[in-house]
């Protein structure tokens, strides 16, 4: 693909499936790809170009997929080869593209090559394909470096040898049970290529790279500073992520791609400094980059005006188009974000942000449920939490799984047409009735039916509006910026303010007499 060709992606909406929580077919109380095909009507009609699919390769489950132990299989928990096939196939009927997710940085704990490396003794060639290193300390018995993991507590495992010695220790920035590979062998490359391949010839559309920034480790594994080593974060200058080493990686991950025609590769990239973040989507590298900036940005004026800002210069000088994403799996979603306790002003407020976003040139990335406002649960019980973090972090965080709650779909009580058995994989809450999909779908004024409205209005009004965003007003609570013919106006603020004159085309929320009630957004040509 050429810098300058129009490709479909270029100013695509995205939906991301969490296959857990979408839909389930065989009543198991777990989402699976036969509900994603039963599914497909629903997304073509929401007006979305592609979906990515969260992992659904052969895995022990540990992170729910994350932890691949053979990537060139589908898990029996959410089906098989032939209804991969079969989701491809429908979904192209439907003229959907389908991503799947690919995890480079590590493997499962129960892949054949960690089982080899741990039958093998030190040194040998089956331990080189992960990061294997004898312990500090007296008889090894502190870890290699200071690292700390993603999920709580150190990055590194020490390991029984053969001989029932206590012996090396493996890193893994993840859970123990994701051990990460070592990409300055060969053979880990040769491997990822041949399963890109796999599913490139099956006919998916491109790939996620989970941990983009991750895959290269410093030579020599020095430890880093540990004020910035918290759970469930990383930030820019972490010893851990974003080593410049991992740029030749992405270009031969890139370089496979382009075997095939028309297939876009995304990178999960958690880089803040626009400088570094635009290297991740320079001239063959990768196609897109996740950008996180407005994910991680507080309701507030100022901070999404910057962000928005900031994402745009990023990429300017890039063939990448800017992306945006309000949520995903991995963080709370934000009705419940922007307006903690209030469920009411937040779903308001993520309407308004969602219209905001699809003002915006490039690409859209739309997590499953923010079209129907569903708010975080943050009260599930402590027995039913799943997400390895709560262990790891010795319960002092939570976790992911609030944001992970299946989707209801119909109904008065759960699991709401989500499945056929009550017992869903998270429990769901009593009072979803009123944001089911087939609630909102009856009522015009819902959150599902603005949001098919406004991707709708997207594709109609802006797809040939450039990547120009010009902002008409200096400051105050009140975002305003036109693009092509559409001006879009957010009133961030306490107090309504005026409409512009002209027609509306979209709105978040209801108006009030020719004015823009706080927490609102709206389009106007
Ligand atoms: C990022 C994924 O989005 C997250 O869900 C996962 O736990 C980690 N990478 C590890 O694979």
């Amino acid at each position: 693909m050429t810098a300058n060709a129009r490709s479909w992606w270029q100013d695509a909406v995205i939906y991301q499936i969490y296959p857990r929580s979408f839909a389930d077919s065989d009543d198991d109380g777990i989402g699976d790809l036969g509900g994603v095909r039963s599914r497909l009507g629903y997304l073509k009609a929401l007006g979305i170009d592609a979906v990515w699919l969260c992992p659904v390769m052969r895995s022990p489950m540990i992170d729910h997929g994350y932890d691949v132990s053979d990537p060139r299989d589908i898990d029996p928990l959410f089906g098989d080869l032939a209804g991969m096939d079969a989701v491809l196939e429908e979904a192209h009927d439907h003229g959907l593209r389908v991503l799947m997710d690919l995890v480079p940085n590590h493997t499962s704990n129960q892949h054949p090559w960690f089982e080899e490396a741990l039958r093998s003794g030190p040194g040998s060639p089956a331990r080189a394909r992960y990061l294997f290193r004898p312990g500090k300390g007296e008889g090894g018995a502190e870890p290699p470096n200071n690292w700390a993991s993603i999920f709580g507590g150190p990055a590194w495992t020490r390991i029984t040898e053969p001989d029932g010695s206590l012996g090396e220790w493996y890193l893994h920035l993840f859970a123990p049970e994701q051990p990460d590979l070592d990409w300055t062998n060969p053979e880990v490359f040769t491997d990822l290529a041949e399963t890109m391949r796999f599913w490139l010839d099956r006919g998916v559309d491109g790939f996620r790279i989970d941990v983009a920034h991750g895959m290269a480790k410093p030579e020599g594994l020095p430890d880093g500073d540990p004020t910035t080593m918290t759970p469930l974060y990383n930030g820019d200058g972490d010893a851990r992520f974003d080593h410049d080493d991992v740029h030749d990686l992405h270009r031969r991950l890139r370089d496979v791609i382009d075997e095939y025609e028309d297939r876009v590769l995304i990178g999960e990239i958690w880089v803040r400094d626009p400088r570094r973040f635009a290297r991740y989507v320079s001239e063959g590298e990768l196609h897109l980059g996740f950008n996180f900036l407005l994910l991680e940005t507080n309701y507030r004026p100022t901070e999404f005006r910057t962000a928005i800002d900031k994402s745009l210069t990023a990429v300017q000088g890039t063939p990448a188009p800017p992306t945006w994403t309000l949520s995903n799996h991995d963080v709370a979603r934000e009705v419940t974000r922007y307006s903690p306790g209030d469920p009411e002003r937040g779903t308001l407020r993520a309407a308004a942000a969602l219209l905001l976003e699809l003002a915006l040139p490039g690409v859209v990335f739309l997590y499953n449920g923010a079209e129907l406002g569903l708010p975080n649960v943050d009260d599930l019980p402590d027995d039913v939490l799943q997400d390895p973090v709560w262990e790891r972090s010795g319960h002092t965080d939570r976790g992911r799984d609030g944001a992970r709650i299946p989707l209801p779909w119909w109904g008065t009580e759960p699991p709401y047409g989500f499945s056929g058995s009550p017992d869903t994989w998270l429990p769901m809450p009593a009072d979803w009735t009123g944001l089911s999909v087939q609630a909102q779908s009856a009522d015009p004024g819902s959150f599902l039916t603005r949001c098919r409205h406004a991707i709708r209005m997207r594709h109609e009004l802006l797809r040939d509006a450039g990547t120009d965003v010009e902002w008409l007003d200096g400051s105050g609570p009140v975002l305003r910026f036109q693009r092509g013919k559409v001006q879009c106006v957010m009133n961030m603020g306490t107090e309504p303010v005026a409409v512009p004159e002209g027609r509306i085309m979209a709105a978040s929320g209801p108006l009030e007499d020719g004015s823009l009630p706080p927490d609102t957004t709206v389009w106007v040509v």
